[in-house]
């Protein structure tokens, strides 16, 4: 395996997937082993293989078991079917059996909140549609050690509901152009048509398309030599957004349409398909996708049939990091390191993969710029708004009648969607995931666009009968467990965020929430949003700043008590003391110790 990867250090990331997908774990001997061969310093090796969350450097079961914890799985039961699970196997949460056979535990979104609760099977197949006939089932299964391969085919189902489609989920039409009389015209003039298109990335940032591959096509490469990168960004971690996954299934010619003419616009000559590790099971498939694009020489030297445009895409599989979204933190993982942001400036497009200079999109920019070389600039400008030009797709789930997939010209209200969905008594709407915005129903009228309420794709609906303290707080958790760890103020500040909301929650404090600890929230709500170095940081106080603003109640009928209280009742830790040494007078009372 070692020499499939070519003793590449950069392919780490893969060769350390691979190594446990046999190995299950990755104790240290192995690890040393693969540093030894990849001419790497253990310590390198181990702080990638600590770093993911998909990697065990402990034992686990030889079949793992994850279990989706977005909020959306936790609304659909998630939490009660895994305790049910783990009480049939016999186990605690993360703790393999005592014969290691499995183990079962809880992951990040795994993108399938439309059809939740969800799990993932050694990181290789989900489960969708959980309930407790499932889940018993399941154990029985596990305990006899019937193999995974040999379960119910309709468990392992995952639906691409569209609900409403658009131009991009309706795909492309069978007398477009066809990829090579796109691709005969000149690189420059598929610049100018997203620029006349007003293209602005969907993963989040909006930032212009054109723009961006301007930049990457005229930076100076004379320190980093000739060659470009094309990455297209299917790491799609934002908790309730599934709509990429779709579009990969579905759509995944019109996507690697998108990434091959960004490669003829801006001079590049390889390109990644950066697939979060949760979308394993899509792997095969985009794989012969690819092998049969290269066959119809689409892909490889004199792609298209272009003298000269020697262009390839490579899959890599990520394993398990949120983090790996951000573009520079998905280039240091392309490069088999920790996902950890990189300073910029030098900015992806002027040194990216390997110090070349590469265009990152999302996977739906790549399908809309299909789409746009097709039928022109001014037929995508004519849809939407004049600033937020296009359509956009949104994965609707939560409480509402029909989850799913629906595509709307920008510039949609919220209201409409909910409205299609079947959620009639929505109380808040969580636009664009916990990264976006928690949109109460006084602002139902808003609309999904960039100038208004930006959505990087998950719409998720929250019912009167929900409390959004606990949605906040969850989403808290969420950035938390997912902060890379490289700046104080994220890396701390989170984990103070969700400590301060255990206090209110009454996990830790029972009752001694008090005004001073709001006020605390908003200081490191202001900390956050300014000091760190990521939009993970600048974001992950999202949820709360906008449930303070527009659901205050939830705080304030946690913060009763009118003065400070410290997070635990310091007289209450010296009850076992007192139980021992028999003392029930005044003075072995900590609130009394310092009256006179
Ligand atoms: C913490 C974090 C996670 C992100 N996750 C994603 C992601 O999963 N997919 C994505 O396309 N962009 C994600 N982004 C945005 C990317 O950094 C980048 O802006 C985007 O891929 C650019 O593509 P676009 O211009 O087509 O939107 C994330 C950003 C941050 C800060
Ligand atoms: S803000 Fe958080 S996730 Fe981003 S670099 Fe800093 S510690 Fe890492």
């Amino acid at each position: 395996m070692l020499s499939r990867w070519g003793h590449d250090p950069h392919a780490l990331v893969q060769v350390l997937r691979e190594t446990q997908a046999l190995t299950h774990w990755l104790p240290r001997a192995l690890l040393t082993h693969i540093a030894q061969a990849l001419n790497l310093p253990l310590a390198q090796v181990e702080g990638v293989a600590t770093f993911y969350r998909f990697f065990h450097t402990r034992p686990v079961g030889r079949l793992r078991v994850l279990f989706s914890d977005n909020i959306t799985d936790r609304l659909l039961g998630s939490e009660a079917l895994l305790s049910r699970l783990c009480e049939r196997l016999g186990v605690a949460p993360g703790q393999p059996d005592v014969q290691g056979r499995f183990s079962v535990d809880r992951c990040s979104c795994t993108g399938l909140c439309d059809q939740g609760p969800a799990l993932l099977i050694n990181h290789h197949q989900v489960i969708t549609r959980l309930d407790t006939a499932r889940v018993d089932a399941l154990a029985a299964l596990m305990l006899s050690e019937v193999p995974a391969d040999q379960w119910p085919a309709d468990w392992f189902h995952v639906d691409n509901k569209v609900l409403r489609a658009d131009v991009l989920l309706s795909g492309l039409s069978a007398d477009a152009p066809t990829l090579p009389e796109v691709l005969a015209r000149e690189p420059q003039a598929l610049i100018d048509e997203l620029a006349r298109a007003g293209l602005r990335g969907r993963g989040g940032a909006g930032f212009p398309t054109a723009r961006k591959w301007q930049a990457c096509r005229d930076a100076d490469t004379s320190t980093s030599g000739p060659l470009r990168c094309v990455v297209c960004n299917a790491d799609e971690g934002e908790p309730g957004t599934f709509k990429d996954r779709a579009l990969l299934s579905e759509h995944a010619d019109a996507v690697f349409d998108g990434m091959t003419i960004a490669a003829r616009a801006i001079g590049a000559q390889q390109g990644w398909l950066y697939l979060r590790g949760e979308y394993r099971y899509l792997l095969p498939q985009l794989q012969a996708v690819l092998e049969r694009r290269r066959a119809s020489g689409l892909l490889g030297a004199n792609a298209a049939g272009l003298a000269g445009f020697d262009f390839d895409i490579r899959i890599h599989l990520g394993a398990g990091a949120y983090v790996c979204g951000e573009e520079s933190a998905l280039i240091e993982s392309l490069e088999g390191r920790r996902g950890t942001p990189r300073i910029r400036p030098p900015f992806p497009v002027e040194r990216g993969y390997l110090g070349r200079p590469t265009v990152v999109n999302n996977v739906e920019t790549f399908c809309a710029v299909a789409h746009i070389a097709r039928r022109g600039g001014a037929w995508w400008a004519g849809i939407g708004t004049a600033s937020s030009t296009g359509t956009k797709i949104h994965s609707v789930s939560g409480d509402c009648e029909r989850p799913g997939l629906y595509e709307y010209p920008l510039g949609t209200p919220i209201a409409q969607i909910l409205a299609d969905c079947g959620a009639m008594d929505a109380q808040a709407v969580q636009v664009g995931g916990p990264s976006g915005a928690c949109v109460p129903v006084s602002g139902f009228h808003r609309r999904i666009a960039f100038d208004d309420v930006p959505s990087a794709g998950a719409f998720m609906v929250f019912n009167p009968s929900r409390d959004l303290f606990e949605v906040a707080r969850h989403f808290a958790r969420f950035f938390a467990h997912e902060s890379c760890g490289l700046c104080t103020p994220c890396r701390v500040g989170t984990e103070l965020v969700v400590r301060r909301l255990d206090k209110l929650a009454l996990v830790r404090g029972a009752g001694r929430g008090s005004a001073f600890d709001l006020q605390r929230l908003h200081e490191l709500d202001a900390l956050l949003h300014s000091g760190t170095h990521c939009g993970l940081g600048s974001s992950a106080c999202n949820p709360l700043r906008d449930t303070l603003a527009h659901f205050g109640e939830v705080y304030a009928s946690r913060t009763a008590t009118p003065q400070f209280e410290p997070e635990f009742d310091l007289d209450a830790e010296l009850s076992a003391a007192r139980r021992v040494t028999g003392r029930t007078d005044a003075g072995a009372h900590l609130h009394t110790e310092h009256k006179p």
